[in-house]
């Protein structure tokens, strides 16, 4: 066993995936970056003294052999971060089956594999699984019906598993999910011409060093959820809480959303990629 722990963070090629790989390097954790796409995989692991593996998370037996992988290399599995994520917008009736299917095996199958693959690995010494979820997992999203769907899928699986754990007497596992507002990443660089995107841009757009910073303030303290930022956090749940207020404010969700693409479209034409704030 290697005097560091071991971590592994799914879809950690590019965009928050990225960073919180990155930032589990600089905390000392040997960190397996995976994603499905080998090429960021292993750009990122070599860019941030990380190890790559190729994985596609909705392969259960592939997500149990990178689990094997890492508890082989650190000796223990102390962090998995399960962030690996799919958005293709539109209404559902507009999508086709595989599409929708790509959705739920991405963002809910792939969460519950990688949390119950870390759970086996965790088992005695104890760790910290943490999903990156959305605010989508909390309320309804007008053109991501089955991205929310998918998101509350893993909402409900991660806080009834930490339930089942507790009620089974392990009380050193944890999970945490963290789930942000819009964030300005590659999942959104080609949606300021969308309409149907337009709710992820409705509220805070935030840079994916904020969802980081979240990690690791979880990792520090776990909490069964985080919104980031909290306001739209209560707002989400106030929506949920009361659907025909909801879904009567979509409207004026929807234009303010456009208003901000149309001025991000304006401000980075010739510049995606860059951040919105210019930095
Ligand atoms: N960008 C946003 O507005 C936003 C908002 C809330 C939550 N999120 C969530 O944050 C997480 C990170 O997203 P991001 O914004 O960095 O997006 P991104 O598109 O930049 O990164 C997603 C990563 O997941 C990988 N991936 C896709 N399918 C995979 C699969 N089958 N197996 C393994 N990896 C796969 C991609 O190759 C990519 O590297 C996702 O779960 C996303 O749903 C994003």
């Amino acid at each position: 066993m290697t005097a560091k722990a071991g971590a592994v963070v799914t879809g950690a090629g590019r965009g928050v995936g990225k960073l919180v790989a990155r930032m589990l390097v600089e905390r000392g954790y040997t960190v397996l970056v995976t994603d499905v796409d080998e090429a960021s995989a292993t750009a990122t692991a070599t860019e941030i003294g990380a190890i790559a593996r190729v994985l596609d998370v909705r392969n259960d037996v592939a997500v149990q052999a990178a689990r094997d992988d890492i508890v082989t290399r650190a000796g223990r599995l102390d962090v998995w971060v399960n962030n690996a994520g799919v958005l293709v917008t539109g209404p559902a009736w507009e999508q086709d089956a595989a599409t929708r299917r790509l959705m739920i095996e991405v963002n809910a199958v792939g969460t519950i594999n990688g949390t119950v693959a870390a759970i086996e690995a965790m088992r005695g010494h104890g760790g910290h699984v943490v999903n990156i979820v959305s605010l989508a997992g909390i309320t309804a999203v007008a053109g991501e019906a089955v991205y929310a769907a998918s998101k509350h899928a893993a909402i409900g699986f991660s806080l009834s598993t930490l339930a089942d754990l507790r009620l089974a007497g392990v009380r050193n596992i944890d999970i945490s999910c963290v789930c942000p507002d819009g964030i300005w990443t590659p999942m959104l660089h080609d949606k300021l011409d969308d309409p149907a995107a337009a709710l992820s841009f409705s509220g805070t757009l935030l840079q994916p060093a904020d969802i980081v910073t979240a990690v690791a303030a979880v990792l520090g303290k776990p909490k069964p959820v985080t919104t980031i930022p909290r306001w739209r956090g209560a707002l989400s749940r106030f929506a949920d809480t009361f659907p025909r207020f909801g879904l009567r404010a979509i409207p004026f969700m929807v234009a303010q959303g456009r208003r901000t693409q149309r001025k991000l479209s304006d401000a980075s034409s010739g510049r995606r990629g860059t951040p919105p704030d210019g930095s």
